[in-house]
């Protein structure tokens, strides 16, 4: 909850509804000076430096977006959260731009804006306020934090660009590491939702026991330990996108509770018999094989036809080498960025071998590993301005390219040359193609063919050729 010595100035022009906000916050430990206009809350402004304001955006006079201005260009850390009596987006995203953290509409209830007051208080603590208004008003966020090239990442932008703007459940599959997370906040943020919230649960990481409280909330005394009335995060993701991770590892129990919350949207708070409805995307994800598990009676059928609305696999690293690269370069920048006592170090390079050894390795943990790689190399690289194949992993140094010398090599007892050669060179000619994404004139360079022979070849293995 909000820190208690929290100093709040509530800008209002309405008295009544001032005063009860005011003892409100005040009831939750909010030290609360009062404004009944903009111009009075300028005033105080220029005395005082407050934690947050609060204000209503439509004032006689000088509006709450021009005293959400003020106090931001006084002090850039200050919160601010507008309240807008007439819900249309268009004036909370003019204050947002204007420096607002978060808007709630009127009327609203107490939680509400609490609510917005303990995420803001959040986000600053996560990042600079700047960098999280820059990333919120990033109208092209275009899977940005999303890093990929290759024909098969390209095939998932493709998708998410078709997808993302919908309502369409989207359930995202992939071993662990592969991004599944970055490409749920990528959605979230190619969505007409980005101005709400994207709230996530993981039902790893939550005791069974509390996960149904999480999710759906809990009224007081539902339970040893529930001691007041809580929202799931299911309502704190209220006209935004709920991102469930790790959904194969929910109990049947919460299973049915969930596709109830997929069919009707609406669920019950626990201990509660008042129904609550939601507006929400869901999101999720697993590095489960659903399918496999509703086949062993372990998932529910029904829910995963729900889920499964629009599947979105994200392929493994090993099998987009090409991005590795790319990738390295991001965390690079990333981690030299993070540099040590904040201080940004000069640009870094990587060997070409250390690279080869890179592209070689297998990485079992994805994207997440190689991150970590490179976070570790950066740090044993000592302030050399390049990476070597030393500072990486032992077990990344010693990855081999399955490289062809290795297979040319003369088994005891001999081979059949020719067809050797046949095979190495159908080998040869499908990776081109995959490279250069299904490309003939592409492919028959790379392999200094022409084109034509290229396409001989391809019919002699029978390949169906569309020319
Ligand atoms: N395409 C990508 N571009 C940039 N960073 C990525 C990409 N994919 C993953 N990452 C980074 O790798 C790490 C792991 O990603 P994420 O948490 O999304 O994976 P995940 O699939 O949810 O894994 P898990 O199943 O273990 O939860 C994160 O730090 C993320 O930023
Ligand atoms: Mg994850």
């Amino acid at each position: 909850m909000a820190d208690l010595s929290k100093h709040l100035l509530l800008v209002e022009d309405e008295g009544p509804l001032r005063q009860a906000v005011a003892e409100q916050l005040t009831d939750r430990g909010f030290s609360v000076e009062q404004a009944e206009s903009g111009e009075a809350a300028l005033a105080r402004l220029a005395e005082f430096a407050f934690d947050v304001i609060v204000t209503d955006l439509r004032l006689p006079g000088i509006d709450g977006s021009a005293v959400v201005e003020a106090a931001v260009g006084r002090y850039p850390d200050i919160i601010a959260i507008v309240v807008t009596g007439y819900g249309t987006v268009k004036d909370a995203v003019e204050a947002i731009k204007r420096g607002a953290s978060d808007f709630v509409n009127k009327p609203f209830h107490i939680d509400e804006l609490l609510h917005a007051l303990d995420s803001a208080l959040e986000q600053r603590r996560l990042k600079s306020e700047n960098a999280y208004l820059r990333a919120q008003l990033q109208e092209r966020y275009r899977f940005e934090g999303v890093i990929g090239k290759g024909r098969a990442m390209a095939r998932v932008f493709q998708l998410l660009e078709t997808v993302a703007p919908t309502n369409s459940t989207i359930l995202i599959t992939g071993e662990t590491g592969t991004g599944k997370e970055v490409v749920a906040r990528a959605i979230h943020h190619n969505s007409p939702r980005r101005m709400f919230r994207f709230v996530a649960l993981n039902c790893t990481a939550i005791p069974e026991t509390l996960l149904e409280a999480e999710l759906f909330g809990h009224v007081r005394g539902a339970f040893t330990g529930a001691v007041g009335n809580r929202q799931g995060r299911l309502e704190q993701a209220h006209k935004g996108t709920f991102f469930l991770d790790e959904v194969g590892t929910m109990s049947t129990a919460l299973q049915t509770k969930l596709l109830r919350v997929l069919q009707e949207r609406e669920f019950e708070r626990v201990g509660d018999s008042h129904t609550t409805k939601v507006d929400v995307r869901v999101i999720a994800a697993t590095h489960n094989d659903l399918a496999r598990m509703v086949a062993d009676g372990q998932f529910r059928e029904d829910l995963f036809y729900r889920l499964n609305v629009i599947p979105v696999e994200l392929p493994p690293l090993r099998e987009r080498k090409e991005d590795i690269p790319l990738l390295v370069q991001h965390f690079l920048d990333k981690f030299r960025a993070e540099g040590t006592g904040g201080q940004a170090r000069a640009a870094m390079t990587v060997a070409q071998d250390a690279i080869r050894r890179l592209m070689a390795y297998s990485w079992p943990g994805n994207v997440r590993q190689l991150e970590n790689a490179i976070e570790r190399a950066v740090a044993m690289s000592a302030g050399r301005s390049q990476i070597d194949v030393t500072d990486l992993p032992v077990e990344i140094q010693q990855a081999h390219e399955p490289a062809l010398p290795s297979s040319v090599a003369l088994p005891e007892d001999g081979l059949d040359l020719d067809a050797f050669i046949a095979h190495v060179e159908r080998e040869l000619i499908e990776r081109s193609l995959e490279r250069t994404g299904g490309n003939k004139g592409r492919a028959a360079k790379l392999l200094s063919l022409k084109r034509t022979t290229l396409v001989e070849k391809l019919k002699r293995f029978g390949k169906a050729v569309e020319t």
